[in-house]
């Protein structure tokens, strides 16, 4: 089908689903739509974040996207089956396949699980890898310092790894076998958070589980782009296209051309 998938954040941080998805299918159609103007949305409440959601998904749908990825896990957290439920093509968020890998992962039965505020407290990945399996002890944690360090550029810099150690160190002795990077920024500290968590631990990138499961739904579902034409890369924010230009180059890794400034 030769319509645009539309992928959606608070901000930059969700560029790397959409690199996750660029990678695995090059030859799909993609808008990113990033919030610029209303970021954070991990210290916000599920109320308002679920309105920003649904106010963002009707400007993806007025282009005419066939399928929609909720990239921001603190709207995937909070406001997915509100989606679900209003709109009729298929809205995937990131929480699930996250949550789906981890379970394949751990071997022990003991996941961490980690993101902003609001992802935590909705409980839901713990609800998700319950739901899959009763077994599984969760861990979660709150990092929310991570999140300006990945745009300051600073991951892999020896304050990342000061933070990490300062957020996880009790984590590590839970004995979690894997954890979910569950924020968008997170696989850009994936360095400084595994030097902490230690070499047994496995790190889940949702962003990369969450391509995969979008093309197997492509395929499943017969969606899956037919015209062999370059195909077309759009970037939406809502304010400061510069800036967004700038700091998301180092999350896509890649030139970001098609930035446009939108008002809802
Ligand atoms: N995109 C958000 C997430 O994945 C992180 C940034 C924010 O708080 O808006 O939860």
């Amino acid at each position: 089908m030769n319509r645009p998938i539309g992928i959606f954040d608070s901000g930059v941080g969700g560029l790397t689903v959409f690199h996750e998805v660029m990678k695995r299918l090059p030859q799909e159609d993609l808008l990113y739509f990033g919030d610029t103007a209303r970021v954070p949305y991990g210290i916000k409440s599920a109320e308002t974040v679920t309105r920003y959601s649904m106010e963002i998904t009707r400007f993806l749908m007025e282009q005419q996207i066939k399928l929609l990825i909720v990239a921001c896990n603190t709207a995937s957290s909070v406001a997915l089956s509100a989606l679900q439920s209003a709109f009729t093509i298929p809205v995937l968020g990131v929480l699930l396949p996250g949550a789906k890998a981890a379970v394949r992962y751990s071997i022990h039965h003991r996941i961490g699980v980690i993101g902003t505020e609001a992802t935590i407290g909705s409980s839901a990945y713990v609800g998700a890898i319950q739901a899959l399996d009763p077994r599984v002890i969760v861990h979660t944690r709150v990092c929310p310092l991570f999140v300006p360090l990945a745009e300051e550029g600073w991951g892999a810099h020896a304050i990342a790894e000061a933070v990490a150690r300062e957020y996880l160190e009790d984590l590590c002795r839970t004995g979690v076998d894997t954890v979910v990077l569950g924020c968008t920024h997170y696989p850009l500290l994936k360095g400084a958070i595994g030097k902490i968590m230690g070499e047994s631990v496995t790190l889940v990138d949702s962003a990369r589980e969450t391509a995969t499961e979008v093309q197997t739904l492509l395929l499943d579902q017969g969606l899956s782009r037919t015209d062999n034409s370059e195909p077309l890369r759009k970037y939406f924010v809502t304010d400061a296209p510069e800036r967004f230009r700038k700091v998301g180059e180092r999350f896509l890794q890649h030139p970001l051309p098609n930035v446009e400034k939108v008002i809802l």
